[in-house]
Formats: structure tokens, C-alpha cells, sequence
């Protein structure tokens, strides 16, 4: 049943933090907020922020140098850069063509993906279908987010959310009984106004009013997207597994988007995973978007959470509306 017709995985995986915290109590100081609300309504407790002159491209670069390490592979090597983001350098030209240059990758094409805090696992289901059908050996999958650029930082209801960062991953040719057995991917556009940048493209371009009006910041109806994710999240591993064949018990562990532990803990619940089953470090980055669950994953790795042959699950969830999900055996 499953679309991959050759073991295809993951064989590198990096990831990049900027150095500068902001926590709860600092966030105190500038809007009406508690560091106690945050923790209890969301679960973060800091957030990393890029400083002035750094930029996507150049934590993607950093990322993807780490995964490229880890796989054991040169820049040379890579024959596709996707790199999913809604916060990169400019619209054009693409992150992706600047991480290019950056790596000296230059056999790769190098596109962006826009699918917001789900675009990771959209960048992984798209690179392993273009290994699977031999149009790609190496696929170099980026997220990476610089969030702070876009926050309203008067806006308590946003503000405390979200995080900068960056996550890359290798997609390959893995060991035969390996790599990715089932996926979900889709979209509901008709609630796409419910997270949205108003004045960040062509339909309102930002100018001075605009920029004065603060409709050049991420506008989120916090409720509604809330809603959306406990719905989904859950839904789209479940969507994943059936389509790989495997049923709930055969899960080892669950890498999903951090945008709240409310949500996770619901996502859990409805995959029946105990708490150890489930990699949580949203209370050290809060939510960094399309850089998120490669940030986990990374993570989850080189601490030792993802062991040889289990059976793991991702998901995300986010702006468009979009979801992924994504079954992996990891070897
Ligand atoms: O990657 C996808 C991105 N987005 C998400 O995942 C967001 C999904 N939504 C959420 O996680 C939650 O809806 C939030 C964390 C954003 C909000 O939590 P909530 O439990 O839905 O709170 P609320 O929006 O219903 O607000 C409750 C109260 C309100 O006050 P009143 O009207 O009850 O007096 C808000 O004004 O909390 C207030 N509030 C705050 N108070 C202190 C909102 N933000 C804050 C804040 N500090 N930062």
C-alpha cells in the first residue's frame, strides 16, 4: 500500500540555535503577561532569537553543514536544497538558492517551500518521493524560522509563541526494510485567514501604514487554530500509519510539531503514547515553525530517544491551514 516502492530514510540530520535567550520573566518586562500563564497555556518557558545580521540563510547554512557532518557527505554530494520557511531572507531569490551558494552545493537545484510550521514534513514526504523515483540521490531538507522578525512584539497573544532556529535533514537511499513505510499531506485553505501575515506579499503590500497598523506581523485567532490542531494532529499519524500498513501499538515514538504542549498531550492521547513515547523541548524554543519538528528530531537522535529499528511517527500542523504526517522505521 505504502507510495515507496525502495527503502528510502533519513541519513543526516543537523540543527541551529542562536545563542540569545529570552525567557517568560524577560517577556514580563514588555507586555502584560506571566511567565505562570505562558507555562500553563502553552508550555514554554524561553525562546531562542536570532541577532541582528542573522539571517535564515545563514542559520539554514549552519543546520545543514551539521546534517551534511552526520550523513558523512559533502556539500558536492547533494543534488536538491528544499528549504521550508515563511521567514527567508526575501521572496526572491529563494533561501534555498542562497543556502546553495553558501555550501557550495552546486550541483543541487534549490527551491523554498511554503507550507509554514508543517513544511518540514512536507520538505521530507517530497524529497523521499524524489528519491524514490530516482529523479534525486541526496534531497537536503531545510526548516528554518526567524520569527522574531514577524512578531508583533506589543502583542501578548503572539508573542510569547514563537521562536528562531533552523533544522536540516539528508533524505536517501537507506538499508532494504528501512526508512519511510507511510505518509499524510493536506491542506484546508478555507481557514487559511485564521494564521496569516496580511501585508507580506502582493495583495497588500507593505508601506508605511501598513507597517504602522502592525499588518505586517503575524495575525493568529489563537482559538480557532487551536482547534484545528487538536483535530488534526492526532488525525494525520493515524492517516500515516493506516497507510503504512501498522497499527497504533507498533509506534515507538512520536516527533510532533511544538506549538503547545496542550496540544501534544491531546495528540498523545488519541495515539494512546505515554508521555516517554513523546520528544517535548517546546519549553526550551517555544515554537519555531517550519524549523520545529527537525529541531526535535535532531534532538531526539543524538540524545538517544530514536533507537535503531522503531517505528517513529511525525507530524505537523499549521498556516495554510496544512498538516503532514509521516511513519518512519528508523534504522
Ligand atoms: O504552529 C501553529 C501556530 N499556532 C498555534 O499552535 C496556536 C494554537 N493556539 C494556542 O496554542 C492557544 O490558543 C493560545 C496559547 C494561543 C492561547 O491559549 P488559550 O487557552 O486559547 O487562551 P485564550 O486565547 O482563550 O485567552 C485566554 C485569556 C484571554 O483573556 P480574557 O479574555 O479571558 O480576559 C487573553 O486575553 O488569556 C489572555 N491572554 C494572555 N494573558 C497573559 C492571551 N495571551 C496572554 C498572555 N499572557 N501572553
Amino acid at each position: 500500500m505504502t507510495m515507496w516502492t525502495k527503502p528510502v530514510g533519513i541519513v543526516g540530520t543537523g540543527s541551529f540555535l542562536p545563542d540569545n535567550i529570552v525567557t517568560n520573566a524577560d517577556l514580563e518586562k514588555i507586555v502584560d503577561t506571566s511567565d505562570q500563564w505562558i507555562r500553563e497555556r502553552t508550555g514554554i518557558e524561553e525562546r531562542r532569537i536570532a541577532p541582528e545580521g542573522m539571517n535564515a540563510s545563514d542559520m539554514a547554512t549552519e543546520a545543514a553543514k551539521r546534517a551534511l557532518e552526520a550523513a558523512n557527505l559533502t556539500a558536492e554530494d547533494i543534488d536538491c536544497i528544499i528549504v521550508a520557511t515563511l521567514t527567508g531572507d526575501m521572496s526572491i531569490p529563494s533561501t534555498a538558492c542562497l543556502v546553495q551558494a553558501n555550501l557550495g552545493a552546486k550541483r543541487a537545484a534549490a527551491y523554498d517551500l511554503g507550507a509554514a510550521c508543517s513544511g518540514f514534513v512536507y520538505g521530507l514526504i517530497t524529497a523521499g518521493s524524489y528519491v524514490n523515483s530516482n529523479i534525486f540521490k541526496n534531497v537536503l531538507v531545510i526548516g528554518v524560522e526567524v520569527l522574531s522578525r514577524v512578531i508583533n512584539w506589543q502583542d501578548r497573544s503572539t508573542c510569547v509563541l514563537f521562536g528562531d532556529g533552523a533544522s536540516a535533514a539528508i533524505v536517501s537511499t537507506v538499508a532494504e526494510g528501512y526508512g519511510m513505510l507511510g505518509m499524510d499531506m493536506g491542506a484546508d485553505g478555507t481557514g487559511g485567514m485564521s494564521l496569516c501575515i496580511p501585508s507580506s506579499g502582493t495583495a497588500m503590500v507593505p508601506n508605511d501604514q501598513r507597517v504602522e497598523e502592525g499588518l505586517t506581523y503575524i495575525h493568529m485567532d489563537g482559538a480557532e487554530v487551536y482547534k484545528f490542531a487538536v483535530k488534526t494532529m492526532g488525525r494525520t499519524v493515524l492517516t500515516a500509519l493506516d497507510h503504512a500498513g501498522l497499527e497504533l501499538s507498533d509506534l515507538d515514538c512520536f516527533i510532533p510539531h511544538q506549538a503547545n504542549t496542550r496540544i501534544i498531550d491531546s495528540a498523545a492521547h488519541r495515539l494512546k503514547l505515554p508521555s516517554d513515547k513523546v520528544f517535548v523541548n517546546l519549553p526550551k524554543y517555544g515554537n519555531t515553525s517550519a524549523a520545529s519538528v527537525g529541531i526535535a528530531l535532531d534532538e531526539a537522535l543524538r540524545s538517544g530517544f530514536i533507537k535503531r529499528d522503531d517505528i517513529v511517527a511525525f507530524a505537523g500542523f499549521g498556516a495554510g491551514l496544512t498538516w503532514a504526517g509521516l511513519v518512519m522505521k528508523w534504522y
